[in-house]
């Protein structure tokens, strides 16, 4: 892996001061967001929200986009801190229409698997042992895995395999997509998922990142040859801007890329685009949506700021106990999501949603200042993690 410069903390002193949450806090945040869930769970049955809301009111959809999986993931959290049967019903219920995606390969033509089954059938498997939802696991990622191009070494993100324009190109959220491919592997005992993980980790790592700790949000590869050529942004301010969700999901996503593969470097890779990220954001903790702003009326995106926080608490689990980092990170960790509850969270009459001033898509005008579904999701996720013991579905 190339050199990447590892920005010291700008605002350390100010981490430090931010107080860690005690159990009321977080039980107190909790059954504000869980009020929120059961106000939508009467409409999000058999439908599911869009990936964004409209007037801060999700659309309900089918099992048909990219986010599917985040309700139900939302359901399953839900479950394990509260043990009430209605989310585990709901959840239950979902998770067919994930075993029927599979199975009808309804919209897969994109890497999004480990999106769409990590957090609903994967995790229902775990929690629950329904055997249709490993198997429509199993399916995912092997529809995941045929994504793999052995010369560029990397997954495909978008559109399908024979596209020219979109051969050879990764991007940064597939990150949250791989530990579909290590899962699969584990219950399989085929090693292929994991090693398409790896080469794909090793590939982003090496030109995903910037040699400034920063991220491109896609790179395209030469399928031919396998040699690198060039950086784009799709949902970022510009191409050598660094989009902040982007730079959420390298977090998290390297984080991960250590739990499940054991390599020391990801380790110190996901903690200097850490500090990257930290060293850009305002005083409140919530970034633009993108990074190259760090002052200014540029709307926030609430969701990359969900995401990060439980990026550094995955990181935080895998740093030495006497990194001083560890505890600036909690602290940073809880600085954005006590904000999040204090002064974003949608409100309870005239939203079915969670986190108000998210943004899905800057560039093209989507969702812009709304509630994102991954924002809900990530932001019970980091409460969960803060709370109790939990083993991550990711
Ligand atoms: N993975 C797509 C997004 O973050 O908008």
């Amino acid at each position: 892996m190339p050199d990447i410069v590892h920005e010291p903390l700008a605002r350390a002193e100010s981490l430090a001061a931010i107080p860690l949450p005690g159990a009321a806090e977080l039980d107190g945040a909790i059954a504000r967001a869980l009020a929120r869930i059961d106000r939508a769970l009467p409409e999000f049955i058999d439908r599911f929200p869009a990936p964004s809301s409209e007037g801060l009111v999700y659309p309900a959809i089918g099992n048909i986009e990219w986010t599917n999986g985040f309700w139900t993931g939302m359901l399953w959290l839900a479950w394990e801190l509260t043990g009430e049967a209605r989310y585990c019903d709901a959840a239950k219920l979902q998770v067919r229409s994930f075993v029927e995606r599979a199975d009808k390969e309804i919209n897969v033509a994109h890497h999004d698997m480990g999106f769409l089954y990590t957090p609903s059938a994967c995790a229902s498997w775990r929690l629950t042992g329904n055997v249709d939802a490993q198997r429509a696991g199993i399916a995912a990622a092997r529809l995941l895995l045929k994504r793999y191009d052995p010369k560029a070494r990397v997954i495909q993100a978008w559109g399908d395999l024979d596209d020219p324009a979109q051969a050879g190109r990764m991007i940064i959220d597939c990150n949250l997509n791989l530990p579909l491919l290590y899962w699969a592997s584990e219950q399989t005992g085929d090693l292929d998922y994991r090693d398409a993980a790896e080469e794909h980790l090793t590939q982003a790592a090496r030109y995903l990142v910037r040699p400034d700790a920063s991220t491109f949000h896609t790179f395209h590869m030469d399928t031919l040859t396998g040699a690198p050529l060039y950086g784009t942004t799709h949902q970022g301010y510009s191409d050598d801007s660094c989009w902040a969700r982007g730079q959420a999901w390298g977090i998290y996503g390297f984080a991960l890329g250590f739990a499940h593969s054991g390599r020391e470097d990801l380790v110190r890779l996901s903690a200097s685009l850490a500090n990257y990220y930290l060293n850009r954001l305002p005083d409140d903790l919530i970034c633009y949506w993108d990074l190259i702003f760090t002052a200014g009326e540029e709307p926030r995106d609430t969701s990359a700021a969900a995401i990060a926080a439980c990026g550094l608490l995955e990181l935080i689990r895998h740093l030495p106990a006497s990194d001083p980092a560890r505890d600036l990170y909690a602290r940073a960790a809880w600085g954005m999501i006590r904000q999040i509850d204090r002064h974003h969270l949608a409100p309870l009459e005239g939203s079915n949603g969670l986190l108000a001033d998210g943004v899905y898509h800057m560039p093209n005008k989507v969702g812009v200042g709304e509630c994102c579904i991954w924002g809900d999701y990530f932001y019970l996720e980091a409460l969960v993690r803060m709370r109790r013991i939990w083993r991550a579905y990711w």
